[in-house]
Order: C-alpha cells, then sequence, then structure tokens
C-alpha cells in the first residue's frame, strides 16, 4: 500500500516537474521578442531597424511615424526615393521590406501588437522657455510615452533610442506606471552611436553595444531580451549593459570628447595659419601618438550633425541646472571655438575680396554637414551661407545630396531675415560647373569625394579673376590648384 502510494506520488511529481518544465520552456519560447515597433522613421530609426530586420528575419519590425509623407518615401517602389541617404541602406530595405520590416502610419496598432517599442524620435535644442537653447526638448519623447501607456494592454519593454538627457527614463517610466492600464513596462536605455554616411557599417560593425536598466530582477531580463537580439550578431564580449544612468549620460559624454577633439584642433588650425606651421603636420604628429590616436583630428570648416551641438549644450544645461558652472563652462568652450571656427571662415572669404561681398557671387561645393549623406542639420554651410548673404553675396549651391527646399528651410530656420529675402539670395544648382561659373569665390564645405575629381582648370577659366577657392576640408591638392592659377586658401595652412 505504502510503496504503491509511493510510486504514485513519484509518478504525479514528475508529471509535475515535466509539466513544469514545459510551461517555463513555452513561457520562455514565447517570451523572445517576435514583434518590435519603432516610433521614429528618421536619422536612427530608419538604418537602425532596417538592420535589425536585416540580422533578425525572425522579428516582425514596424516602423511608425506621425509624418505620412516620410512613410509614404520609405515605402516608395523606387529605392532613390528613400528619405535617408545613406551607402547600403537601400540594399538592405529591399531585401527586408514586405517580409519582416514594414513603415506604417498606424502607430497604435504597431505598440500593440509589440513586445518591444523603441524610441526614437527626434529631441531637438529647445526654442522656447526654461533651458532655451541649450536644454533637449523632450516633447516628442513624452508625447510617445503617454500613447505607449494609453495604448498598450499586454507588458512591453520601452527602448530610449534618441538620445536624451541623463535620468529621461525615470520621467518615461513614472509617465507609463502613473497613466498605464496596469500593465509592466521596463525601460532600457539603448544609445545609438552610428554616425551618417558610415551608419549601415557602423551598425553591422559596433564597437560597442550599450545598454542601461534596472538593476531588478525584472530590469535584467528586460536587458537580456534586448541582448539577445544584437547577439545575431554583435559579438557578447561587445554589447555592454549598465545602470540606466550610465548609459544615457555615456551617449552625451562620447559625442562631447569626439567634438572636443575638433574643436581642439580647430583652434589649434587658426594659429597655424598665423606661423609656419601646418594644421595637418600637427596633426599627424600628435595622432602618432597612441595615446592621442588618429582619428577626429582633421581640422575643418566646423563640426556639424544633429548630435554634437545639440548633446553638449545638453551637457552643459545638466551641469549647469546642477550648480556645476565650472564643468558647464569647459563643455561650452568647445562649442564656441566651433562657431568662432564657422564664422572665422566667412570673414576670411569676405576679407579676401577687398572687405566686401556685396553683390558677388560666392559658390558653395557642398551644404551636408558632411560627406554620404543628404543630411545638413547644423551643418557649417548654414551659417557662412547666413553670413555671407546678411553681407549682400548671391550665394549659389551646389551639393549632391540635399535638395534646394532643405537648403532654404535651413537658412530660414535660422531666422535673421525674410523667406523671400532667403529665395532671392540662394541659387540652387543641380550640376556643379553652372554653380561655380563666373563666380568671385568658390568655397568647399563639404568632402565630397566627387569635388577631387573636377576639372579645376575648366572652373578656372570661368572663374572672375583673380580667382579664388577655400578648401574648409583640406580635401583638394593645393600645389596643383595653385598651379592652375587659383589663389588657395586652407584651413590652418599659412
Ligand atoms: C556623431 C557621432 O560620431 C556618432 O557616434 C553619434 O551617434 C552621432 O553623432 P555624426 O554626427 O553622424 O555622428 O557624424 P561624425 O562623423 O561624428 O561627424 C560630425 C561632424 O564632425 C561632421 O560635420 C564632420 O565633418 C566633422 N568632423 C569629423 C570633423 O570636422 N573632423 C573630424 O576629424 C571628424
Ligand atoms: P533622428 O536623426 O534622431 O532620427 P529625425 O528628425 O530624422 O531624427 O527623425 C525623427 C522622426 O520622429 C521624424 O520623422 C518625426 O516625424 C518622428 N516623430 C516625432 N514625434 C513623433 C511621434 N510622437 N510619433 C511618431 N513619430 C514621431
Amino acid at each position: 500500500m505504502i510503496v504503491s502510494f509511493y510510486k504514485l506520488k513519484f509518478q504525479t511529481d514528475n508529471l509535475y516537474l515535466h509539466n513544469s518544465i514545459i510551461a517555463i520552456f513555452v513561457l520562455n519560447f514565447f517570451m523572445k521578442i517576435k514583434n518590435i515597433c519603432c516610433i521614429g522613421a528618421g536619422y536612427v530609426g530608419g538604418p537602425t531597424m532596417a538592420v535589425i530586420a536585416l540580422k533578425c528575419p525572425h522579428i516582425k519590425i514596424t516602423v511608425v511615424d506621425i509624418n505620412k509623407e516620410r512613410i509614404d518615401s520609405w515605402n516608395d517602389s523606387n529605392l532613390e526615393k528613400l528619405p535617408v541617404y545613406e551607402p547600403g541602406l537601400a540594399d538592405i530595405v529591399s531585401q527586408t521590406r514586405g517580409k519582416n520590416l514594414f513603415f506604417d502610419v498606424d502607430i497604435d496598432s504597431a505598440i500593440k501588437n509589440s513586445e518591444m517599442i523603441f524610441i526614437a524620435v527626434n529631441t531637438p535644442t529647445k526654442t522656447y522657455g526654461e533651458g532655451k537653447g541649450q536644454a533637449a526638448d523632450l516633447k516628442y519623447v513624452e508625447i510617445c510615452a503617454r500613447k505607449i501607456a494609453e495604448i498598450s494592454t499586454s507588458d512591453k519593454i520601452v527602448v530610449e533610442k534618441s538620445t536624451l538627457p541623463v535620468r529621461t527614463a525615470e520621467a518615461v517610466k513614472t509617465i507609463l506606471d502613473k497613466t498605464g492600464n496596469g500593465v509592466n513596462f521596463e525601460v532600457l536605455s539603448n544609445p545609438e552611436f552610428l554616425a551618417e554616411g558610415t551608419a549601415i557599417n557602423d551598425l553591422f560593425k559596433s564597437d560597442r553595444v550599450l545598454i542601461g536598466g534596472d538593476q531588478t530582477e525584472s530590469g535584467m531580463l528586460a536587458i537580456n531580451k534586448l541582448v539577445e537580439i544584437y547577439e545575431n550578431w554583435i559579438p557578447r564580449e561587445k554589447i555592454y549593459t549598465t545602470n540606466v544612468w550610465s548609459s544615457e549620460l555615456s551617449k552625451l559624454v562620447a559625442n562631447a570628447f569626439l567634438a572636443q577633439r575638433i574643436s581642439s584642433i580647430n583652434s589649434i588650425s587658426a594659429l597655424c595659419e598665423v606661423t609656419e606651421a601646418d594644421v595637418e603636420e600637427v596633426s599627424k604628429a600628435i595622432g602618432m601618438d597612441s595615446r592621442i590616436g588618429s582619428k577626429f583630428l582633421k581640422s575643418s570648416v566646423g563640426f556639424g550633425g544633429s548630435c554634437f551641438q545639440k548633446d553638449i549644450l545638453n551637457l552643459v544645461y545638466i551641469a549647469k541646472s546642477l550648480g556645476l558652472n565650472e564643468v558647464a563652462e569647459y563643455w561650452h568652450q568647445v562649442i564656441k571655438i566651433n562657431n568662432y571656427q564657422k564664422i572665422r571662415f566667412a570673414k576670411n572669404i569676405m576679407k579676401s575680396l577687398f572687405n566686401t561681398v556685396s553683390g558677388k557671387k560666392i559658390s558653395l561645393l557642398g551644404w551636408a554637414f558632411k560627406k554620404n549623406t543628404n543630411d545638413s542639420r547644423e551643418s557649417a554651410a548654414i551659417y557662412i551661407a547666413d553670413y555671407l548673404i546678411e553681407n549682400g553675396a548671391e550665394i549659389h549651391v551646389y551639393d549632391p545630396k540635399v535638395t534646394y527646399s532643405r537648403m532654404l528651410s535651413d537658412l530660414n530656420d535660422l531666422g535673421t531675415r525674410t523667406t523671400v529675402k532667403n529665395r532671392e539670395s540662394l541659387f540652387y544648382h543641380n550640376t556643379p560647373l553652372p554653380a561655380c561659373f563666373k563666380s568671385h569665390a568658390i568655397a568647399v564645405l563639404t568632402e565630397w569625394d566627387e569635388f577631387k575629381t573636377y576639372n579645376w582648370e575648366e572652373i578656372f577659366d570661368n572663374s572672375i579673376k583673380p580667382a579664388k577657392l577655400f578648401d574648409g576640408r583640406n580635401i583638394l591638392d593645393k600645389k596643383k590648384i595653385e598651379a592652375i592659377g587659383f589663389e588657395v586658401y586652407s584651413i590652418g595652412k599659412s
């Protein structure tokens, strides 16, 4: 009797154990991320999700945006019309779109049907109220958090992809927990380190992937879910997990350090121009010291892009608001040198044209903030054009990827003058020769490779003499161009 009781109990326990194992297995299986939603189909959301879709064919990814025109462009059968120009991106989109990568305006359904939601909306510098001109404007992030809270009926992992000030995750979590439908939210910080123009390669071979999350059991589980996604192509040792605040701050600090190197070498370029030193030689000489390293020491007309200025101003604002004025001032200097570099370049053009550009044609080659992108946010070209137009010049621009409407709205956004006046002063060309025809000065502002291959003899023959060329990126062969007859001004050379 006793024997049969134990026999029965053993069988029952075994069955229980067996069922539990199945239950855990099933639970784990279903807990694997199978649906991702990304809010924001811009320069970060688009390329990042395209690469995740390519590397994780088992995950369905829906990228949503409030901007219908942008979503339509992502869905355009003509891949030339994708809203983001990035080498290699169109190819990936053609392989994944309609299979496991979708672009949609139906934000609610995408949120509802996903276990993981990336927030990749814009966080521009505030243009109003407290923190104007420095703090990040988080209104778009807040709208997303409220939307996720309102729509969600099942547990979600929310991933901050946009660059955000430290402790934003706390604010997002508060909104989610206080206004949600009682479902559990885990908030992770997973900052993007891709650089535009090389985004696809950066995503394929990231130096590191950073994931910050709560150090609780559920926080660690959420971190693990995101690690599992990246592990599909990034070696585990390159995935670094931290607490959420370290992750948020590291993004700002990485950009501040990179920008600081450019401002440091740019400050030395001014010194080189009034001495016999050559900034490229100085850059090479210091970069050969392995403690310094050679990257991000290329002197230029000034850095641009949507991140560096915004993130440093953000850091400055955070430091100031915590009473750390010396820290704030230290980092603010990086921005001040960058502004100085851009205006110094514009002033040099004017000085060489006998101190007046009024009524003169100035040609700008390049409007994008760097090569291989159609992005012009915070590009040095905008500020140089603005300065010259303010002094009466006619600006003629050629850029292989930036459109006229983008250029015009960049100028309008500065608010220096009326749209009508900007339209009268800015001339767009879709080929380089007419842009340079009969101009008083030509300035190279973006390092597009094609500029190096132009027939500079022909351009010289069609220039007003003395023909002046300002190489804001030091990409042209100075000796060769001078031999043609141009007066050449390079950055950081006497
Ligand atoms: C930057 C960071 O590199 C990236 O990690 C982060 O995720 C976003 O911000 P991005 O702004 O896309 O990327 O381009 P980046 O290559 O960093 O260039 C920024 C600006 O600095 C450009 O205007 C570029 O021309 C300029 N630059 C860069 C220099 O003037 N000199 C250099 O040596 C390097
Ligand atoms: P980034 O360079 O950070 O990707 P972009 O400006 O290129 O910045 O892209 C951000 C995208 O986020 C834009 O297309 C914008 O329309 C979108 N966006 C902003 N707010 C929302 C929102 N509340 N819901 C959906 N999309 C949003």
